[in-house]
């Protein structure tokens, strides 16, 4: 879905399909280099992540193992609440194995400080973060993107993975939400 299909719905364009593809490039020779002679094991973090897992996985020219988490922090609304569940957990076993968690975003930063305990509680040798996005005015958490595509404002922005009630994930771009689409509850 493109922006000028919901256009009446979204404010500005934050960052275009163009821009965050360039990007990953970028960060997929870096991660190559970073990881030259390992398999790392990327963690998506679903289901935001399932956009930049499946472009910068695809991306790398090295060997990599994939899975998937889901853990929830925020629900239906547009605040972060900070308390972290685990909905789906991991089918590998991270022991031994250099972790890169890929996120589609960094907000408070509270998910990803629990996960990257969690992963290296379970004995991970390394546990390292890709993200495409990060409020650094929303931050609050102690941590640091090891591999980072944009710094955004901190507005409401959907797209590229990002849902407003599970909507416009599809959309190719970064965008703010028109503010009236959720006072509506549309
Ligand atoms: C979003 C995003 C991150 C998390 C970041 O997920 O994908 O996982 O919030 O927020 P934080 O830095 O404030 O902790 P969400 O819980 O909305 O689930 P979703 O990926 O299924 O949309």
């Amino acid at each position: 879905m493109r922006y000028s299909d919901v256009a009446d719905q979204l404010d500005e364009v934050l960052v275009t399909e163009e821009q965050i593809r360039a990007r990953l490039d970028e960060l997929a020779r870096d991660v190559e280099r970073d990881y030259a002679g390992e398999i790392p094991l990327l963690v998506g973090v679903l289901k935001g992540a399932v956009m930049v897992m499946a472009d910068f996985a695809r991306a790398l020219h090295i060997p990599v193992m994939m899975d998937w988490m889901a853990v929830s922090s925020y629900g239906n609304t547009t605040q972060s609440s900070g308390v972290v569940r685990i909905l789906k957990d991991l089918d590998t076993d991270v022991a031994n194995r250099h972790v890169l968690i890929v996120e589609d975003i960094i907000d408070t930063g509270l998910t990803l400080t629990w996960l990257r305990e969690n992963l290296l509680s379970r004995g991970a040798t390394s546990v390292k973060i890709l993200t495409v996005l990060r409020k650094p005015d929303a931050v609050v958490a102690d941590i640091v993107p090891d591999y980072l595509g944009f710094d955004i404002p901190n507005k409401f922005v959907v797209g590229y993975g990002l849902d407003y009630a599970e909507r416009y994930r599809h959309l190719r771009d970064v965008a703010v939400l028109s503010p009236h689409v959720y006072a509506d509850g549309e």
